[in-house]
């Protein structure tokens, strides 16, 4: 009935989560507010590591990609259900070790790694470095042997698929930031001067062929090329790359027009392909990675704001002003992104009007969405807008100075507080 699959409407007529009434919690802890189900995510979460055990006979390890939501709660859930973790940044990674995440299930990432987040990766025992560039491999290296250790690294390869939502496209992909190009040579390049490097090891390579993907070929297509390459890499050279990572990017659904088909079957649609390649190249099958992000954590989770303002400008649009915004969901004023959102008191009522739900920020394009069919709104009303869970409270800031909402999770019937509410006093703490 509604895009989340695990909301319900209650007795009395209201949105309820994880068996909890939304409006009860949103009146306990305020608005704007961020509601999240734990039980959804777990439920995502082993969908991937029991994928794991079924397709790869345990021979792989599903890592979250904290990038979609990165914060204590999540991180020790993730830790719980067993999964890895992808960092992207020393926030992140520090985030993971002060919730006592084990560090050789870290997988450290990103274009631009820092040299004192290399310090405290290394420190920590990371234990994957996921290389983008030739300076990163060098200060790494350097690093690695100033401090007596061997970096265990795999390299961040474009595989020449790239894809967004429906399309996908094989050509034009090496403009991107991301990672060394396959097809001139450059990815092959780099694994031949890292292997003459005392302070790394490389096991393995990596892609990422975009986010929010519904269609499996893009995902096939990848894994056979990165398997290809790890083949040629053996025959060439005599390396032997022992992991495959092949990131993330299974789609969601945020609105009716999004019809993921499950993960399970995309996993399995994979690994057909990598035994295939495995088999016809007679390689060993190699350790596989995946490393899911928005999938883990986006339908778990809504925003509740209260509308503050019905503003009709006739015959040209009814603005409804809600207490949070672009501060809180950057995603359509950023990708013109679509969400779906109801009225917490009256979920399945008939769209009387079209209406622009309008954010609280001095910027004309603060909305966050668009013309959507509601029933009659007025002002006090609770809206909460749905699938927020991933790349929204990651994505939050302080424009205009508005405090971040908090994140309250619901577990086991219990609405508990993931992340408080930023105060004024909070807003202010870094200035001189
Ligand atoms: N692995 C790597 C290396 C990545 O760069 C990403 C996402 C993921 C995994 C997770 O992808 P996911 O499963 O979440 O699609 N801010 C954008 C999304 C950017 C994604 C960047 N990388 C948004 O709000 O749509």
């Amino acid at each position: 009935m509604f895009v989340m699959d695990t909301l319900k409407v209650n007795n009395n007529g209201n949105l309820e989560l994880g068996g909890l009434d939304v409006q009860s919690v949103a009146r306990e802890f305020g608005t704007p507010l961020y509601i999240m189900d734990e039980d959804k995510i777990r439920q995502n979460c082993r969908v991937y590591t029991k994928s794991i055990n079924d397709y790869y006979g345990g021979n792989g390890l599903a890592l979250y990609a904290g990038k979609a939501l990165a914060c204590k709660y999540i991180f020790n859930i993730i830790k719980e259900e067993n999964m890895g973790l992808d960092v992207s940044s020393g926030g992140e990674l520090f985030t993971a070790l002060s919730c006592g995440f084990p560090a050789e299930k870290i997988y450290f990432h990103g274009n631009h790694k820092i040299e004192d987040e290399l310090f405290l990766a290394l420190d920590a025992g990371v234990g994957r470095f996921v290389v983008d560039n030739k300076s990163e491999l060098e200060l790494l290296n350097r690093l690695a042997v100033e401090k007596g250790k061997v970096a265990q690294i795999a390299f961040r390869v474009k595989p020449g698929v790239e894809a967004h939502t429906h399309e996908f496209i094989r050509t034009g992909q090496i403009d991107s930031k991301f990672g060394f190009t396959l097809e001139t040579g450059e990815a092959e390049e780099i694994i031949k001067i890292a292997a003459a490097l005392e302070g790394v090891k490389v096991v393995g390579v990596h892609c990422h062929i975009g986010s929010q993907i519904f269609d499996r070929a893009p995902f096939e297509l990848a894994a056979r090329i990165m398997l290809e390459f790890i083949a040629d890499m053996r025959d060439k050279h005599g390396v032997k790359l022992t992991e495959l990572n092949l990131g993330g990017g299974f789609g969601i659904k945020y609105t009716d027009d999004d019809n993921p088909i499950s993960y399970d079957h995309y996993i399995a649609a994979i690994a057909k392909v990598v035994d295939e390649v495995c088999a016809e190249r007679n390689i060993q099958r190699p350790f596989i990675l995946m490393e899911p992000g928005r999938s883990i954590v986006a339908d778990a989770g809504l925003t509740v704001y209260t509308v503050g303002e019905v503003k009709e400008i006739p015959n040209i649009r009814t603005y409804v002003v809600v207490d949070g915004g672009m501060t809180d969901n950057p995603r359509h004023i950023m990708y013109d992104a679509k969400y779906d959102a109801k009225l917490v008191s009256n979920p399945c009522g008939a769209a009387e009007q079209t209406v622009t739900i309008a954010g609280r920020c001095c910027e004309s394009g603060d909305v966050l969405i668009r013309d959507i069919g509601l029933p009659k709104v007025k002002v006090g009303d609770m809206l909460a807008v749905l699938s927020t869970g991933a790349y929204n409270y990651s994505m939050a800031s302080n424009y205009n100075r508005i405090p971040r909402p908090p994140i309250v999770m619901i577990s086991n019937g219990e609405a508990k507080l993931a992340v408080r509410r930023e105060s004024y006093e909070d807003l202010i703490r870094n200035d001189m």
